[in-house]
């Protein structure tokens, strides 16, 4: 049985689009039912248009409150009836009703070798705090900002010459890589969180 999978992303979508493709040559046993996103805007809403995904749009700017947004929210990803929600570029922090909901079911893309320079604008925090190394990391989401159990990592270099956005797109190339095989491994039944860490089967 094929696991069921949501992404949720509020932008640009490329890590959307390497999820897309890597269902599509059979790397991950997944469906994608739904992209979520809370910006009418966002291009990964033409990549999911494209791949004939169904998109349900929580228009963040609709909303009165951020609760209320976030309720809408929540009710949206529960209709989903999936089994993982990836969020993938989604730029808001989620509230902790909407964490608490799907314990163990919600994965997070960090640009950065969490613990370190979590929150936004990672790859510009690495490149000013001068590190040699820098990376990806895929986590599952508890309450706490990017610091959830770690299932993934991968590095690559900062070069001297690096701005922010040469390191970024250095970065993201291993994003692409290195969501799928997180997904992958999920959907195998291959994570299992003890405490802190993941172990994978
Ligand atoms: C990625 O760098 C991701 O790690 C971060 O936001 C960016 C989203 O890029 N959370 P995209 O929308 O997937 O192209």
């Amino acid at each position: 049985m094929k696991k069921r999978i949501a992404v949720v992303a509020s932008g640009r979508g490329s890590n959307f689009q390497a999820i897309i493709d890597a269902i599509s040559r059979g790397f991950v046993p997944a469906e994608c039912a739904a992209l979520i996103t809370d910006n009418p805007k966002a291009y990964a809403i033409e990549r999911a248009q494209k791949a004939k995904i169904p998109c349900r749009i929580v228009d963040y700017s609709t909303f009165p409150s951020r609760e209320v947004y976030e309720h809408a929210l929540l009710a949206s990803m529960q209709e989903a009836d999936v089994d993982l929600f990836v969020l993938a570029g989604y730029m808001r922090i989620l509230g902790s009703s909407i964490v608490r909901a799907f314990p163990g079911r919600m994965i997070n893309i960090h640009p950065a070798l969490l613990p370190a320079f979590t929150g936004l604008h990672a790859q510009r925090q690495a490149v000013q705090h001068g590190v040699k190394m820098a990376g990806c990391t895929v986590h599952f989401v508890d309450e706490s900002l990017d610091g959830g159990p770690i299932i993934l990592q991968k590095c690559v270099p900062v070069l001297d010459s690096d701005d922010e956005d040469d390191l970024a797109e250095r970065i993201l190339e291993h994003e692409h890589l290195c969501l799928p095989e997180a997904i992958r491994l999920f959907c195998e039944g291959r994570l299992v969180i003890e405490g802190r860490k993941v172990r994978i089967l």
